[in-house]
């Protein structure tokens, strides 16, 4: 049985919404339009050299999906795609799910990616009853730290050389916010 697709409506301007294979275009260009400012932290970047390699990565993110591994969203601010946030790999045994995001440069700034994460906070809460988010940041990286240190989360530690972005090792500061933690803050 295939399920529905994934969607939230954030405000008059955010939407999250799974991908599917029409996107890639859209996806595509906006990753090789902000190439140098987005490889600076995500490793991936240098692999996706055409758009057949976003439409391969959207069929892989369906098919977790479905499977309830992850779900990857782009994110849409006024009907335009602008970025991506994700679910990566839910631990459901231990109830917890770490979210990962990327916006194109012109859209930073906005609190776009804030309310993202708000939203996916809350859905992972109230929706999918999990009992911990957490996030990981590179260490200089400090407007992906930012988000986390904005929505409550604590840092629970650095992962010494937990990544290797443009061929050198990288530490990933990690952040963590308790279900009861987050109600608390409501
Ligand atoms: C990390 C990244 C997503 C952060 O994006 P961002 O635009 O700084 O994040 P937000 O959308 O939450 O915007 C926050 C800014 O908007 C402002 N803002 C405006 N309205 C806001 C609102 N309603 N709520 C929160 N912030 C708001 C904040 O004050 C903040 O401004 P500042 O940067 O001048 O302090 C972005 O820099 C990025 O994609 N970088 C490249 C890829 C990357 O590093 N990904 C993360 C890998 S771990």
């Amino acid at each position: 049985m295939v399920k529905k697709a994934f969607y939230l409506r954030i405000d008059d301007d955010i939407e999250l919404k799974l991908p599917d294979e029409r996107d890639a275009t859209a996806l595509f260009q906006l990753i090789d339009t902000n190439r140098a400012y987005l490889r600076q932290w995500l490793p991936w970047v240098d692999y996706t050299k055409a758009e057949e390699d976003e439409r391969a990565f959207i069929r892989i993110c369906n098919s977790q999906f479905q499977d309830n591994q992850n779900i990857t969203c782009a994110i849409w601010y006024r009907n335009q795609i602008v970025g991506s946030i994700a679910y990566h790999l839910f631990d459901w045994a231990n109830r917890k799910v770490e979210i990962g995001y990327w916006i194109a440069e012109p859209y930073q700034g906005k609190g776009i990616m804030t309310k993202s994460c708000q939203a996916l906070i809350a859905y992972a809460f109230d929706e999918l009853k999990l009992n911990k988010v957490e996030i990981r940041a590179a260490i200089d990286n400090h407007r992906s730290a930012a988000i986390p240190q904005r929505l409550g989360f604590v840092q629970e530690g650095v992962i010494r050389e937990a990544e290797r972005l443009n061929n050198r090792y990288i530490g990933l500061r990690l952040f963590g916010l308790l279900e009861r933690e987050w109600r608390a803050q409501q």
